[in-house]
């Protein structure tokens, strides 16, 4: 469910005309919904609370680290989950306290611990022994303990892409199921570290309820050996990963967060033991999306290309995990319109720039205005200045206002962070 739909013809953001945004901004442009980060947020918060579930949500900044999505999920209770000392100074720049912010990452260094310890991050969850006995001696030096889960990885197969599958032990992150008890045993004589939770993370848009269940099993025995040792853990992080609609025909639909809410409460509700979440895609994903412009209609030798203003830079999940991307026409299409199979593709001189491969959409010319849908997530938040392209730039949508947050950087700042090596006089 989201806030973006035609009305007189025109798709609109809530009360804003995407054409008026383009108008005004200029394109490409991402343009995100209040109204759907607030449903998405209040859906998903409502599902474990009717569940009956003592839970927390962190919202994974990775997703969308904008600061004005940031307060805008601040502002109705969200907690964070960030995985660099960058993220976490800006989720508490937007608004978010540290002591509602969860450090999650594979490789955090020696002084981005010590940064979460001085503004006093809620958990670190810590992925490897090294890393807890470098955590342990940081919060010594400051004469703190240092709140942690292990992050364990519990060896369950998520059934999606295989570049966003983190729960298999090939993958690099967390503890070895196996290796998970011998490790909470050291964490627990550690002088610097509290232990209080156990973390996992199987990986990203996962559609299908059974790869969690089988995660959470794994805790749940994890926790009785924890026990049994005398380990006492406080709570459950269980990560994020639920998948969302990208409405591509013959993909299977993700199930609801009242199903989920529903598995979290079956394998883990009896434990007396608090929970921690945190989704990303689920929060932003619909609730944004990619404004842009078609630069040319050129019609190839086997097969029409629609050239549009946005590239692989500004979104690159279609190059780099062959995701599907809606495309949608800002001007709504007359019923029964005919359609043309194209090639939508972005203007930069890589082969794997094409947001769509033979895709079905009515006739498309140049300066035509198009979306691509569900890209609230993974999109401005993985952009880059590719082939010299400046930042993308994004809109927040609120009712009929909207407000630029994110501005389109100029040619010059593209070039302000170089200098001449002295040399060069
Ligand atoms: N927690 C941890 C520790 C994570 O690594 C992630 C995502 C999340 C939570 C949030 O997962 P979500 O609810 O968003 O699925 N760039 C990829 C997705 C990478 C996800 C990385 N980790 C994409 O565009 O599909």
């Amino acid at each position: 469910m989201h806030h973006f739909t035609y009305r007189d013809g025109a798709l609109h953001c809530e009360d804003v005309p995407l054409a008026a945004i383009a108008a005004a901004v200029g394109t490409p442009v991402y343009v995100y919904s209040t109204a759907t980060l607030t449903r998405h947020w209040t859906v998903f918060t409502g599902a474990l609370k009717d569940a009956g579930l003592d839970a927390s949500v962190h919202f994974a900044t990775k997703a969308n680290g904008n600061m004005a999505v940031l307060r805008t999920l601040a502002d109705l209770g969200a907690g964070a989950d960030v995985v660099s000392g960058g993220e976490l100074f800006a989720a508490m720049h937007a608004g978010i306290p540290a002591s509602r912010i969860v450090f999650s990452g594979v490789g955090k260094t020696r002084d981005e611990l010590a940064y979460a310890l001085d503004q006093g991050v809620f958990q670190i969850n810590v992925e490897s022994e090294p890393e807890l006995r470098l955590l342990d001696a940081v919060a010594r030096e400051k004469g703190v303990q240092a709140p942690i889960a292990i992050r364990v990885n519990p060896d369950v197969e998520a059934g999606t892409h295989e570049k966003i599958t983190t729960g298999k032990l090939d993958n690099k992150f967390g503890i070895a199921w196996t290796q998970a008890h011998a490790l909470y045993r050291l964490a627990a004589d550690l002088p610097g570290i509290a232990v209080k939770a156990i973390a996992m993370h199987i990986g990203s848009q996962i559609a299908d309820l059974a790869p969690f269940a089988a995660a959470f099993r794994r805790m749940r025995d994890l926790l009785a050996i924890l026990r049994a040792d005398g380990i006492e853990i406080e709570r459950l992080d269980i990560g994020g990963g639920l998948g969302v609609p990208y409405d591509r025909e013959g993909d299977p639909t993700p199930m609801p967060p009242a199903d989920y809410a529903k598995v979290i409460r079956q394998e883990l509700g009896d434990l007396g033991c608090k929970l921690l979440l945190e989704p990303g895609r689920l929060i932003t994903a619909n609730a944004g999306v990619l404004l842009t412009k078609v630069i040319y209609r050129k019609e190839g030798a086997t097969r029409t290309f629609v050239i549009v203003d946005a590239g692989m830079n500004d979104l690159v999940r279609p190059a780099m995990y062959d995701a599907f991307h809606a495309i949608a026409p800002v001007r709504e299409p007359a019923a029964g319109a005919a359609t043309e199979l194209v090639d939508v593709v972005g203007p930069i001189c890589e082969s794997s720039d094409i947001f769509a491969k033979q895709r079905s959409l009515p006739r498309l010319e140049a300066d035509d205005l198009l979306v691509l849908r569900t890209a609230g997530a993974y999109g401005a938040a993985m952009s880059n200045s590719y082939n010299g392209r400046p930042l993308v730039p994004e809109v927040l949508v609120n009712g009929d206002q909207y407000a630029v947050v994110r501005r389109r950087p100029t040619w010059e700042e593209l070039v302000t962070l170089e200098s001449l090596a002295p040399w060069q006089g």
